[in-house]
């Protein structure tokens, strides 16, 4: 099993680097999202779900005050103090780490024993599909089993969100950690962003499957554009004197087109037709019309590339090939997933069809861009955990 493949590794590479063997591995799944994208900081509804790729650490505990950690991709060792207040630092990729520990710092959590610690994955970066937050609630993970508590997993993942807020200057929502956390092996998430309540969606893996396509033109979220999307609609949302985007109509938003600018109007109609779109979805879902389903993703993605205008090229050339081969190849339906200007879109597609569906969507991409996508077809997981060096 890949999971456990990439524990062993990371478990004789720590062994390499430490002298000794890990106690302990936490690992931590990415994501992908069906509909309901950018709307997880505008109350919104979202349908993600865990995929089998993955962050996972390697750790063990020492009687030093500062955690030596290094990370696969990275190469050179880093150390963090764990006894002064943290900010963030070089390299860049440890704010992560600092963000959570941090976290801990702040609800309470002051004496964090030293650690060692290697990180592995074999989760691409800068691809859309939640590296970050898998980074930090794989870190959470390790902290609770540092410090022996088992943190409520909603608090956990909200300290997950608060890290890249402060840590990384992402202003995301709670999707991300809460799918992380949260998730059961062969089932969506539906999300409701407003109060943080959650229920488990069957997917029907007999009839269906999920096809990720990664462009490999890599964004980083923490460049302003993502920052900028969300500070448009929350200066929308307070000209337009509402508390909730949930609580305001496309009628409502057309009546006060005039005291609105141009983009401000587009940014808000993404907003209120994606919520409307993933209300849809789900019932759409619990009634087993998943061809409904899919033209809401081509839809969503329409949405994200002339409205919020958070898709790119590469983007748009991807779904446009899925969702050109359509219904009667097999696809119901594509679109960019997570926070987009780069990185995977997803396809829901019959299971009877995924090979050919993979293999048209990497020989078109290729002519279309000269480039060479990632294309793979995830299970649906379950989230984060600790498992002890000795179950591996
Ligand atoms: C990123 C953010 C999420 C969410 C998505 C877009 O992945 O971290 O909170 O906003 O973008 O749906």
């Amino acid at each position: 099993m890949a999971l456990a493949k990439l524990m062993q590794e990371a478990g004789e590479t720590f062994t390499k680097i430490f002298g000794h063997q890990p106690d302990y591995y936490s690992s931590a799944p990415g994501r992908v999202n069906l509909i309901g994208e950018h709307i997880d900081y505008c109350d919104g509804l979202v349908l993600p779900a865990a995929i089998d790729r993955y962050i996972v650490i390697a750790f063990r505990k020492t009687d030093s005050l500062k955690g030596e950690i290094c990370m696969h991709s990275a190469g050179n060792m880093t150390e963090i103090p764990l006894d002064v207040e943290l900010i963030t630092s070089e390299p860049e990729w440890a704010n992560y780490v600092r963000g959570i520990i941090d976290g801990f710092h702040n609800i309470g959590y002051h004496d964090i024993p030293g650690f060692q610690a290697y990180i592995h994955s074999n989760l691409p970066r800068s691809s859309g599909l939640s590296s970050t937050s898998a980074l930090e609630c794989c870190t959470a993970h390790m902290v609770e089993q540092l410090i022996g508590v088992q943190l409520d997993k909603t608090l956990k993942a909200i300290l997950c969100q608060r890290a890249e807020h402060s840590f990384a200057g992402v202003p995301c929502g709670i999707m991300n950690p809460y799918v992380t956390i949260f998730s059961k092996q062969d089932h969506l998430i539906s999300l409701d962003c407003r109060d943080i309540s959650s229920s488990y969606l069957p997917f029907p893996t007999d009839e269906l499957a999920l096809i990720v396509a990664n462009t490999k033109k890599y964004h980083h979220l923490n460049d302003g554009s993502y920052a900028s999307r969300r500070r448009q609609v929350d200066d929308t949302l307070s000209l337009l004197e509402k508390e909730s985007w949930r609580d305001v109509t496309m009628a409502e938003l057309e009546a006060r087109q005039d005291d609105i600018s141009h983009l401000a109007y587009k940014r808000s109609r993404h907003v209120i037709a994606e919520i409307e779109r993933s209300k849809i979805a789900l019932a759409a879902w619990n009634e087993r019309d998943y061809d409904h389903v899919g033209q809401l993703m081509n839809a969503s993605h329409q949405s994200l590339q002339h409205d919020y205008e958070a898709t790119c090229y590469e983007l748009d050339v991807m779904a446009n090939i899925a969702q050109t081969i359509g219904h009667e190849g097999g696809v119901l339906g594509s679109k960019m997933t997570g926070g987009g200007f780069g990185g995977s879109t997803i396809t829901l597609v019959r299971k009877d069809s995924v090979r050919h569906v993979m293999e048209e969507i990497y020989d078109k991409y290729r002519i279309a861009t000269h480039q060479t996508p990632m294309i793979f077809c995830p299970s649906i997981v379950a989230g984060s955990l600790t498992t002890p060096a000795a179950e591996v």
